[in-house]
């Protein structure tokens, strides 16, 4: 049900008229609203220039002061200043929505809409709207244009759109503009030495509350960074495309919603809907072709050089070794397997290239159709590799083909690979030849939604590597299932320094938040090619499945370290990929997390708990379980002398009986974590 009604509140005394001509004009407006519980409140207004300016409270305290709207046009006077704030149309919303797959089954989706018209003074009178979303836990506010004479195109410099935040404290961030992309490890510094840095960027302010900065339904738009303008004064700063303009686009239209996700704690950050309610409702109908899986593959091989993705005697992708893993993964429960390197093209310079590719023919040691029927036989998804080497203009001339192959060879799933650094993608311009562009830019946004279309229409689903950031296009378009986006596993295979122990720690409170990571857990195997090997316990290993939030989700590590370790390889046979909840129990950004989850096909839930480097001691009281039933708990822990760097293999595994009413004590070793599985036994109740 939606409410309509209309909401004016009157100026504040310092809002003067604009100077000078607008002297007999009523004064300007202040447009307000909160969310359906009061919690969080939004007001909008202009200066004594007409400048537009939002700022948001909660529970009556500063979150963001005053801030900026507006943007510079390449080919038209900015969009900045001389605004007259129009009546806002303040409307309510709540329903409840199911996700075809998730982190939980069903969300609810109550905001008040706050509509604000600012149409400029003078005689061009553009208009532009600043819709607002206010929720319990944060906001999303976008700019929407409606057709008009005066401004056919919007053609984007730069955004000016201002995130000011009120209280003091500290910032986890990745840099913008670096070569590599979203792959950086996170920087914790005061909110006041921020420099450019990419979304979600989230911060903890003196009085504890917790604000993550990101945008969502980004779908033909530039990715948005924040560059700080001074103090803790953030500005939009739009990845670059392929001319002056960073978003070329033609009235009408909408940006993307700007978002601020703002709870007390960090786990509520982590329980928060916001990016995927502000997104569409799915437009792809029965998605039942999409399946959360667990899958194995011919991968990790190639990161420790043991094998390579490019024809030779060191050849990992080959008919005997795909067999291998499909009988494996039939044996062992997965759903699925991935073959990288499976295709010719890898025996040039394929990096940030990617020409040589074809999509359709692989390589002579590698009979498809044979290794296809071996999956179709054994009920194993064969995932498909689209390594582009960035080169999204070489892949769109043959990525019909390819997923028309994949679609006759039963194959519903494929990996796609973007590796080019930063400003070295390639897209198809307008005049139909390839430009480099930025992995993030509005010509890129395209780029992955025609794939991502390409790909539904054969009912593939993707997982993308150095994608687009998510902002939620899941919820639209579920065939886009999982991506990389940050440093993954592979990280600590190469032959530098690895994702240090803190890693997973900061990643469930910055880009997780944006949405699910392909992050490749599960790795038992002792040698690496890097300094440290893999900064983890094992039994933290097992905790990044229930942490981590992926629908595909890898068991990463050689087949045989699985096969030498059937204890712990247990868990992540039994750990479900598919959820109906997921409950955050404590944590704190870059120290430590624990997260409890329910299955979506049982009543078993699971646990994962993770620390940085140092050891702790948690509580998790079990309060989650249905009450008075009992259960049997399956406990992956860290054993007294577990620690990353000496002893990862230390773990013990034992099982006791729990109810709802336990309280558990969880031992964390350095670098260390826990995952639990909890098995309802009977229906009967404790007396
Ligand atoms: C980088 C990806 O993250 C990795 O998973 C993949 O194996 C290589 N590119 C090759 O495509
Ligand atoms: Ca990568």
């Amino acid at each position: 049900m939606i409410a309509r009604r209309h909401l004016l509140a009157l100026a504040g005394a310092s809002l003067l008229p604009l100077g000078g001509t607008a002297a007999a004009q009523t004064a300007p407006l202040v447009a307000k609203a909160a969310s359906p519980d009061g919690t969080i409140e939004v007001q909008v207004a202009t200066d004594g220039d007409g400048r537009p300016l939002y700022s948001v409270t909660r529970l009556g305290a500063p979150v963001i002061t005053a801030s900026k709207l507006g943007f510079i046009l390449t080919d038209a006077p900015k969009l900045e200043r001389g605004f007259r704030l129009g009546a806002p149309v303040i409307r309510s919303s709540d329903e409840t929505w199911e996700q075809p797959w998730g982190e939980r089954r069903t969300i609810r989706n109550r905001f008040t809409e706050m509509r604000v018209p600012l149409t400029e003074r003078g005689a061009l009178a553009r208009r532009m709207d600043v819709v607002f979303r206010i929720y319990e836990d944060g906001l999303g506010f976008r700019y929407e244009f409606p057709q008009q004479a005066a401004l056919p195109r919007l053609n984007v410099g730069v955004e000016l759109t201002e995130f000011s935040l009120a209280e003091p404290g500290e910032a986890w961030w990745i840099p913008a503009w670096e070569w590599n992309r979203e792959e950086y490890l996170y920087n914790r510094t005061a909110i006041d030495a921020v420099g450019a840095a990419q979304t979600p960027m989230t911060v903890r302010a003196a009085s504890g509350l917790h604000v993550s900065i990101h945008e969502a339904a980004c779908e033909d738009y530039s990715g948005m960074n924040l560059s700080r303008a001074e103090g803790r004064r953030f500005r939009a700063a739009l990845t670059p495309g392929l001319s002056a303009a960073a978003v070329e686009l033609a009235t009408p239209c909408v940006t993307p919603w700007r978002t601020l996700q703002i709870t007390d704690t960090a786990g509520e950050l982590v329980e928060s809907s916001l990016i995927l309610n502000l997104n569409e409702p799915n437009v792809l109908g029965d998605v039942g072709w999409v399946k959360p899986m667990k899958y194995v593959g011919i991968w990790w091989d190639m990161h420790l050089d043991r094998k390579t993705w490019n024809s030779g005697p060191k050849h990992g992708a080959t008919t005997d070794y795909a067999i291998r893993h499909l009988d494996f993964a039939a044996q062992h429960g997965f759903d699925g397997v991935l073959i990288e390197g499976w295709n010719v093209g890898w025996d040039g310079e394929w990096f940030g290239t990617g020409w040589d590719y074809s999509f359709t023919r692989a390589y002579p040691d590698f009979d498809l159709e044979r290794v296809a029927a071996h999956a179709r036989a054994k009920g194993v998804q064969l995932i498909s590799h689209h390594e582009t080497g960035g080169n999204g203009h070489h892949y769109e001339q043959q990525m019909e083909a390819a997923f028309a192959q994949m679609a006759r060879l039963g194959q519903h799933a494929v990996k796609t690979g973007y590796v080019a650094d930063a400003g070295g993608a390639r897209v198809t311009g307008p005049d139909g030849k390839p430009h480099l562009a930025w992995h993030e830019g509005q010509p890129m946004a395209q780029h992955h939604m025609r794939v991502i279309k390409a790909a539904a229409k054969h009912k593939v689903a993707i997982n993308a590597h150095e994608p687009f950031k998510d902002t939620g296009l899941r919820r639209k378009y579920p065939n886009m299932i999982t991506r990389e986006g940050a440093r993954g596993m592979e990280f600590s295979a190469w032959g530098q320094p690895g994702n240090p122990p803190e890693h997973e720690a900061n990643l469930v409170f910055t880009r997780l938040l944006a949405g699910p990571m392909d992050y490749t857990p599960g790795i038992f195997g002792m040698e690496t090619r890097s300094p440290d090997g893999i900064a983890t316990t094992w039994a933290k290993q097992l905790a990044l499945y229930v942490a981590i939030y992926s629908p595909l989700v890898m068991a990463a590590d050689l087949l045989e370290n699985y096969e030498a370790n059937p204890g712990p390889f247990q868990f992540i046979k039994d750990v479900p990929v598919d959820w109906a909840e997921t409950r955050v129990l404590n944590g704190e950004i870059g120290d430590y997390v624990t997260i409890a989850r329910k299955d979506r096909n049982s009543d078993v839930w699971c646990l994962g708990s993770l620390t940085d480097e140092h050891p702790r001691v948690l509580t998790a009281p079990l309060t989650f379980l249905e009450a008075g039933r009992r259960y049997r708990a399956e406990i992956y822990r860290d054993a007294p002398d577990a620690d990353w760097k000496t002893k990862r293999e230390a773990i013990v595994i034992e099982r006791r009986e729990v109810t709802s009413a336990d309280v558990l004590t969880l031992r964390l070793a350095p670098g260390g974590g826990q995952a639990i599985r909890f098995v309802p036994i009977g229906r009967g109740r404790r007396q």
